[in-house]
């Protein structure tokens, strides 16, 4: 299983790998440092700079001259507000994105002009319409120009993120930037408020007028569900000329497709100097492909990295322009400093978040969707009773269990800040409870106190029926099996031994997954072995 985010070498040549014993000294360095970020741990950075400076490696491949502007291009945020701070080591987050832009700005003096692809919330759950409008609403205030829209918009759908977003963002009947771009809607403009085929950074100080227009591509428009969207394939020309009719000296395509069909988008429009397609793959590619003089960019997902272009003036007759890029891993050596909290807007944004989280529609988190447990497909009465009920009988796991981390897990989301509030989002909760996705699991905690943490029956399932002596299934071997399918079985083989590790490990990943415990089975077990961090839990009964 591939790991993101734990290892910082990634192939590129400006990561390099980290021995053991040289990763131990970082993070002991950092934790001395005090460079811990939310408060929750510590661990080693991508960086070899002091925090506060860009690693100096970043931009050496860079002309020792001032660019005339540089784009910063990001996408594909899936949802990914702000690192939950599960794994010391975790990338991305709309906090350390304005820092990032910050810093670039005041070390550099350089002129950003940014722009995102779209896919900005997540495909599905009760938040994504909120997470689109607070993502927007924090892109505003990194001073982003404009923003496409994805498969992930029109899941919203796209009308409702406009009519939460773009409709109220305007000054005097006009929109104001990030402007929301769906280029080649074939809907005429007034079925679709707010969204706009072209956007412009002015220019000044020999600083030339950027536009940009959006296209989705086939690959994309094939996704969309939404009967009210229709998708004009063959839009470019217009769109390009619409930029050309409005004087953009630098234009851009964010482009809702593939690389394949950027290329091809870029090879009939050979004007576009700069596009910015999707990346199929998490990890975006070090370097940017180029067509012609057409840098094709790609940045990975979750917002955790953003692509940097460097516009300096050209030295060739007829080229006014080169271009430079860089690749940069927005890691915690970028969230804001102790102390500076007050000087990060997105901080007092993600706070309002969590509040409207907590409040809102009369408050998220009893819009989560509860299914069936397996164990209720087969017994429908069962029921979660909580880890109290199980303790008579069986004290050694329960006093396992009671020192483990599981069985503190809802004060951790109690006690997060940056922000807080985090024991009311269901997005954080769904692991740090009981049952929360079953029937009669977890809900609040008025209703459901006794379902807070990680119990007993987040790994064994719902146990009504079988702590009820009276109840004549109680030790069913049906029921037993499905209260643990992980037990070993007599004769087992080798294969077989395999294949039931395999399960567990699947299992304890539901919430152990890769972006919320990044070192996760790493370094990888061997096939047959159960999961390196099972013996910190492990409750078998010692005396069998
Ligand atoms: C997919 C499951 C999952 C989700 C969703 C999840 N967590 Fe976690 N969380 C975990 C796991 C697993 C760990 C333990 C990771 C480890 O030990 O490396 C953890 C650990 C933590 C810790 C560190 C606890 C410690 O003892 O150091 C914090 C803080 C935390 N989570 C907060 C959050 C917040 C806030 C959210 C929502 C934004 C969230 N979690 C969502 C699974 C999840
Ligand atoms: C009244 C006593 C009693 C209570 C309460 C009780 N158990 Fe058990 N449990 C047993 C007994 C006895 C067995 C052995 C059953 C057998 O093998 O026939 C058992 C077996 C199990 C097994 C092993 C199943 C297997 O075949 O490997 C699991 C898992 C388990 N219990 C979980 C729980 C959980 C979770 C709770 C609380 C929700 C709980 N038990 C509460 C008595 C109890
Ligand atoms: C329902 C979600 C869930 C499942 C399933 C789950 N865990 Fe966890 N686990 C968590 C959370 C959440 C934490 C962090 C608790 C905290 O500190 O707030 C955690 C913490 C731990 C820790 C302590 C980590 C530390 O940093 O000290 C270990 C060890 C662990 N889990 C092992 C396992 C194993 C092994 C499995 C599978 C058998 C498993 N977990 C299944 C949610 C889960
Ligand atoms: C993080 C997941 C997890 C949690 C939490 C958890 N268990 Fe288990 N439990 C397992 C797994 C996995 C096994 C072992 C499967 C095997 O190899 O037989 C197991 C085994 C058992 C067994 C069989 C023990 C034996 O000696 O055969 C019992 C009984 C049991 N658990 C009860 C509990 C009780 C009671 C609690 C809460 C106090 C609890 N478990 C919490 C995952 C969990």
């Amino acid at each position: 299983m591939v790991k993101e985010d734990q290892d910082p070498g990634h192939g590129g040549n400006h990561h390099r790998k980290r021995t053991a014993g040289h990763r131990a000294m970082v993070v002991l360095f950092l934790c001395i440092a005090g460079l811990l970020w939310y408060g929750i741990g510590c661990g080693p950075q991508f960086g070899d700079g002091p925090a506060g400076k860009s690693p100096s490696r970043l931009f050496h491949d860079w002309p020792n001259r001032k660019p005339v502007f540089v784009l910063l291009l990001s996408g594909q945020q899936y949802g990914y507000l702000q690192p939950c701070g599960c794994s010391p080591i975790q990338y991305g987050g709309l906090e350390r994105r304005f820092n990032v832009i910050q810093q670039l700005k005041k070390e550099h003096g350089w002129h950003l002009v940014a722009l995102d692809l779209g896919d900005i919330p997540q495909p599905r759950g009760p938040q994504k319409l909120l997470k689109y409008v607070t993502s927007m609403e924090a892109l505003k205030r990194l001073d982003y120009t404009a923003v496409g829209v994805g498969e992930n918009e029109f899941m919203l759908p796209l009308i409702e993120g406009l009519a939460n977003f773009s409709l109220n963002n305007q000054v005097n009947d006009v929109f104001q930037p990030p402007h929301v771009l769906a280029g080649n809607l074939l809907q005429p403009k007034n079925e679709f408020p707010g969204a706009e085929t072209v956007a412009f950074r002015e220019g000044a100080n020999g600083i030339p007028k950027i536009g940009v227009t959006s296209m989705v591509a086939p690959s994309v428009a094939q996704t969309i569900k939404d009967p009210t969207v229709k998708i004009d394939s063959d839009a470019l020309p217009r769109l390009f000329k619409e930029l050309q009719n409005k004087k953009a000296e630098f234009k851009v395509l964010l482009c809702q497709g593939t690389e394949q069909e950027a290329k091809q988008y870029a090879t009939a429009h050979p004007d576009f100097r700069v596009v910015l397609h999707l990346s199929l793959e998490e990890e975006p590619p070090e370097r940017p492909a180029m067509v012609g003089n057409t840098m094709l960019v790609s940045v990975g997902h979750k917002g955790r990295y953003v692509g940097l272009v460097g516009v300096f003036p050209g030295n060739q007759p007829g080229q006014p322009y080169e271009l430079y890029y860089q690749l940069m891993k927005i890691g915690p050596e970028y969230k804001t400093p102790p102390g500076q909290d007050a000087a990060n807007p997105i901080l007092a944004l993600m706070e309002e978040y969590a509040q409207k989280v907590k409040n809102d529609n009369g408050g998220y988190l009893q819009h989560f969707a509860q299914t069936k447990h397996p164990i209720q497909i087969q017994f429908p009465d069962a029921k979660y009773v909580g880890s109290e009920a199980c303790k008579k009988c069986h004290e050694h796991a329960y006093d396992v269990w009671k020192k483990s981390k599981h069985a503190h897990a809802f004060n951790t989301l109690v006690t997060a800040t940056r922000p807080s509030l985090r024991q009311f989002d269901g997005e954080c909760v769904v692991c740090h409870v009981t049952g929360f996705e079953y029937l009669t699991g977890y809900r609040n905690e008025q209703a459901t106190p006794n379902l807070k943490d990680v119990g007993c029956e987040s790994c064994h399932g719902p146990g009504s029926i079988h702590v009820d002596k009276k109840n004549p299934n109680w030790r069913k071997r049906q029921l037993l099996e499905l209260m643990n399918p992980y037990k070993t079985p007599p004769d087992e083989t080798a294969k077989q031994k395999e294949q039931r590790m395999l399960k567990l490990h699947i299992f304890c990943q539901h919430c152990h997954d890769t972006d919320n415990d990044v070192g996760w089975n790493n370094p990888p077990v061997k096939p047959g072995e159960p999961p390196a961090r099972w013996p910190e839990i492990n409750h078998m009964n010692p005396k069998e």
